[in-house]
């Protein structure tokens, strides 16, 4: 059934290995510094997906949008309709703990949420939201020891968290707040294919560090390396 309402690629356009970054504009620029022949397959509402090869491997690079639902929306689409089997979502989080700088890679091992993703399919259940655990394995034996593993919070609300919330997640070992990873994980899980979100911390909610909008382009790079050899493995 493709197109479907959200995605105007035909079948077989996509690889069944995708990168996922929130933003279009940066689905582009990962294209076309990543993918040899890379080709525009689906732009509606300017969410831009492209499919190209990397070391001879298909691989696809498509925006998410911003927020759980958004994301939800892609993946589902992806994983029902085009046979994708794997999204790494590689985006960009603000950190917790005071010994995380920005420009530091965290790789999510659970994603908490307040977003209903991880309580719709179970009525009086809450999920636990985490990745593939193959995914995470081939991730950790990428990265070295420069990278952060644990929990997240995939808030539905940027500018909405209640005072104490950080602090209290904090200590309990959360590492950094972002928007996508729990609808991603919560989709994995319910269309049976795998998932793991990888960051990178673009501002500090206590230290209020930050990158510019253009350092955050730059400062990809680790992320997307570890992504695609993550992939590989
Ligand atoms: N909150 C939510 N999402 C984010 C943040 C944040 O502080 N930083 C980067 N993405």
């Amino acid at each position: 059934m493709t197109p479907t309402p959200h995605i105007s690629a035909g079948s077989g356009e996509f690889a069944p290995d995708m990168l996922m970054p929130g933003d279009p504009k940066r689905a582009a620029r990962i294209a076309a510094d990543l993918l040899t022949d890379a080709t525009l397959v689906t732009d509606v509402r300017g969410i831009s997906g492209f499919t190209g090869t990397i070391g001879g491997r298909p691989l696809s690079v498509m925006a998410s949008g911003m927020g759980n639902p958004s994301i939800s929306i892609y993946a589902t689409e992806l994983y029902r309709f085009y046979g994708v089997r794997r999204i790494i979502r590689v985006g960009t989080c603000g950190g917790i703990p005071e010994d995380l700088a920005v420009g530091d890679v965290v790789v999510a091992s659970a994603a908490h949420t307040e977003s209903t993703t991880g309580t719709v399919r179970v009525p009086g259940v809450s999920l636990s939201l985490a990745p593939s655990p193959h995914l995470l394995r081939s991730a950790l034996t990428a990265s070295g020891a420069d990278v952060r593993v644990g929990p997240v919070l995939s808030t539905d609300f940027f500018y909405l968290t209640r005072p104490g919330v950080v602090d209290a997640l904090g200590e309990l070992g959360t590492l950094a707040i972002e928007m996508e990873a729990a609808g991603l994980y919560a989709t994995a899980m319910a269309e049976g294919a795998e998932a793991l979100a990888i960051l990178t911390v673009s501002d500090h909610v206590k230290t209020r560090a930050a990158m510019s909008s253009d350092e955050r382009e730059r400062r990809y790079e680790r992320m997307l390396d570890l992504a695609v050899k993550t992939l590989s493995l």
